[in-house]
């Protein structure tokens, strides 16, 4: 994108950035010029063919198809086109390379807790390379919060009960606000943070020194122990339950017919309202860990269980 263009946005600091902005610049071209045709010719026609004597009469005009034709299909295909390149760039960001870097966002009222893989937790801040894909996987403990960032041009509502996912690759280093732009509460408008994207190599001295905390999945390694997950859960199955290993991303067919694809939410759900989707061959003897274990106990079991390999 030019550079005399981009004082109008708010700084390009993401892949996906300067494609959002294009067709954002081509909307507001497409529709502004129409507005201001119309403008225009409602002015100019006004004065010219206004009425000059008192018995003066408009012409009877009876239509005219091929004219008709011209005005509906034009703007038809101008607003498919712009449907089908917005439809190409929300397909590009709902679906996340492979081999992201994977952060937890749990939402608050009013903060942000953020956890990356390796251990580290922080508070309305997040320390991220640029030149990766990172995978924010959400939820909230309260109400509906959403995870802004205008540089990124990233934004995707975080839901109390369940995981969204959004992803983006930061092309610049540099500190770029956070936002929560989703009205919850007394406090929603302080509920800010900065993201704090870093040259490789000081992303690694960073996480390097903040290596005194756990990996995440040794945390949920410790909840699994404590909460006694491997009375039914071993290594292999047993009549009690299926075994988890391997259970991440796999396919699984569940009682009463269908299947799903064991990802992130399907793992939490089976953790919170187990009798919800059984997997096929079992009964619902599992009992709700709701209440049980907090958001970021739940997000490090998780982690966990997807890193359980045969
Ligand atoms: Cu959280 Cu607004």
């Amino acid at each position: 994108m030019p550079e005399w263009i981009t004082w109008l946005f708010p700084d390009q600091a993401s892949t996906i950035a300067p494609k959002v902005d294009w067709l954002y610049l081509a909307l507001i071209l497409v529709t502004g010029s129409v507005a201001l045709l119309i403008f225009t010719l409602i002015t100019v026609y006004s004065i010219r063919y206004r009425r000059r004597r008192i018995d003066q009469r408009g012409a009877h005009i009876e239509g005219f198809v091929p004219l008709e034709l011209f005005w509906a299909v034009i703007p038809f295909l101008i607003f498919m086109g712009i449907f089908a390149w917005g439809g190409v760039i929300y397909y590009e960001r709902s679906s996340p390379p492979k081999g992201t870097i994977d952060i937890y966002v749990v939402g608050k009222q009013w903060m942000w807790k953020l956890q990356h893989l390796e251990g580290p937790r922080e508070i309305n801040q997040l320390h991220i390379p640029a030149g990766y894909p990172v995978r924010l996987l959400m939820t909230s403990q309260d109400v509906i919060h959403s995870f802004y960032v205008p540089a990124f041009r990233i934004k995707q509502d975080v839901l109390p009960g369940r995981y969204t996912s959004q992803w983006f690759q930061a092309t610049k280093p540099g500190r770029y606000h956070l936002f929560c732009a989703e009205y919850c509460g007394t406090e929603h408008s302080r509920m800010i943070g900065t993201i704090e994207v870093m040259r490789q190599e000081d992303f690694q001295q960073w996480i390097e020194a903040q290596r005194a905390t756990q990996p995440m999945k040794s945390s949920g390694k410790e909840v699994f122990a404590r909460l006694g997950c491997d009375s039914c859960h071993s290594s292999t199955d047993t009549p009690l339950g299926p075994s988890l290993h391997n259970v991440y991303q796999r396919k699984t067919s569940l009682k009463g017919g269908g299947s799903i694809v064991a990802d992130e939410s399907y793992l939490r759900e089976s953790i919170l309202n187990p009798a919800d989707r059984i997997v096929h061959g079992y009964q619902s003897t599992m009992p709700t860990y709701r209440g049980q274990i907090s958001d970021e106990q739940l997000n490090e079991l998780i982690e966990y269980i997807k890193s359980l390999k045969r």
